[in-house]
């Protein structure tokens, strides 16, 4: 079978002895030194994926071009971003098993592969749908010495591949790799610090029986006005994550003042207002987003400036800390609490439509009405 392996190039370009022409040289260092920036910090692997597969194109000039990555539970390779592959054989390529293919080769091997002539004799490496490809060129996808997936140019005639076409490629594979590493360790890293908050948040209301599963119920609360507002899948991560935590400052309220049966004092009440400020400074070191931290800062504004900790007004308070307002408010409405029983889902409504405008956003108001009342049945 016609593969050539470059374990010798790859050998020669870490010695810094490239297999680059001058000019060619130039323009690929130029490439990498470009998508090296556009990755870096990036920690979403679609978006590292998506920027790769633009630079892969134009550097090949228009050939086609499809990443993929294994599924290590099923060992499945899956398109994870493509370009060039018909819609009608989309579906059928998906998904492939790599075992007797050449990305089978590649994730064993962990080298780049090519076919320059895919023929008679050498078709069965290749799926029975794709029996008009001619020639391709596969390169191994690793990250920390694991191959996790393949990086593939193919064409519709029989190619011949220069050394400079594996070298381009495997280059480009060694810094997406590393790129998808990275976004992977940031976001391991995230959700175990939001974990480690999540438990605290937990067991901060473990304090006080009257708002265990708050901080839940806010969050899907939360979600269901997103949804109507047709949120990006950013910002209703974002919504989440702060919907989840808004509550966190209060980790440092006294319990004597969480669980007092009578009115606060006005000292009292200064201390339950910082709660928002120092929930912003606890997600800080967890190293929540930005965002998620300004909207933990001003989930207790109020659209008439009345509010906490800033007096922001209207849309000077972030859009989704005015979701999280409405939908807290109506969950602490319609709990018991230690000083007053829990009011009913009709007379909560009454409330904040009484706020409309005033605490509340009135847009945020007209979405939270149309929320289905068997979905916020507890
Ligand atoms: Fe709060």
């Amino acid at each position: 079978m016609d593969y050539h392996q470059t374990n010798r190039q790859i050998e020669q370009y870490n010695d810094g002895d490239s297999c680059y022409e001058p000019c060619q040289r130039d323009r690929t260092i130029r490439a990498l030194i470009k998508l090296g920036m556009e990755l870096a910090g990036c920690d979403d692997e679609q978006v590292v994926l998506n920027k790769a597969l633009k630079t892969v194109l134009s550097a090949f000039e228009g050939r086609w071009c499809v990443f993929r990555i294994l599924d290590e539970k099923t060992g499945e390779l899956t398109i994870k971003a493509s370009a060039g592959i018909p819609e009608n054989i989309m579906s059928m390529a998906m998904k492939v098993k790599p075992e007797g293919t050449l990305l089978g080769k590649v994730l064993a091997s962990g080298v780049t592969l090519g076919i320059e002539n895919i023929d008679e004799e050498n078709s069965k490496i290749m799926p029975y749908y794709a029996d008009k490809i001619k020639s391709m060129l596969v390169a191994p996808l690793k990250t920390g010495g694991k191959t996790i997936g393949t990086l593939k140019i193919y064409s519709f005639e029989p190619q011949q591949w220069s050394k400079y076409d594996y070298q381009f490629l495997t280059d480009m594979a060694n810094q997406l790799g590393m790129a998808l590493g990275n976004a992977r360790s940031h976001n391991f890293l995230k959700k175990q610090y939001i974990s480690v908050i999540k438990g605290l948040s937990a067991a901060m209301e473990t304090r006080d029986f009257y708002t265990q599963g708050h901080s839940e119920r806010v969050a899907k609360i939360s979600s269901d006005c997103a949804d109507i507002f047709g949120l990006s899948r950013e910002q209703q991560e974002q919504l989440y994550q702060a919907a989840t935590l808004h509550d966190i400052g209060k980790i440092g309220v006294p319990e004597s003042i969480i669980m007092k049966l009578e009115p606060l004092s006005a000292d009292e009440w200064e201390i339950i207002k910082m709660h928002p400020a120092n929930g912003e400074i606890i997600t800080e070191k967890a190293e929540l987003s930005r965002q998620v931290r300004a909207i933990i800062r001003h989930h207790h504004e109020r659209w008439d400036g009345g509010g906490y900790p800033d007096g922001l007004a209207g849309e000077e308070i972030p859009h989704l800390a005015r979701i999280i307002s409405v939908a807290d408010a109506y969950d602490a409405m319609t709990t018991d609490r230690p000083y007053r029983l829990a009011k009913k889902h009709d007379e909560a409504i009454d409330e904040i439509l009484s706020g409309k405008e005033k605490q509340f956003d009135p847009l945020v108001v007209e979405a939270f009405l149309q929320i289905p009342a068997e979905k916020l049945a507890k």
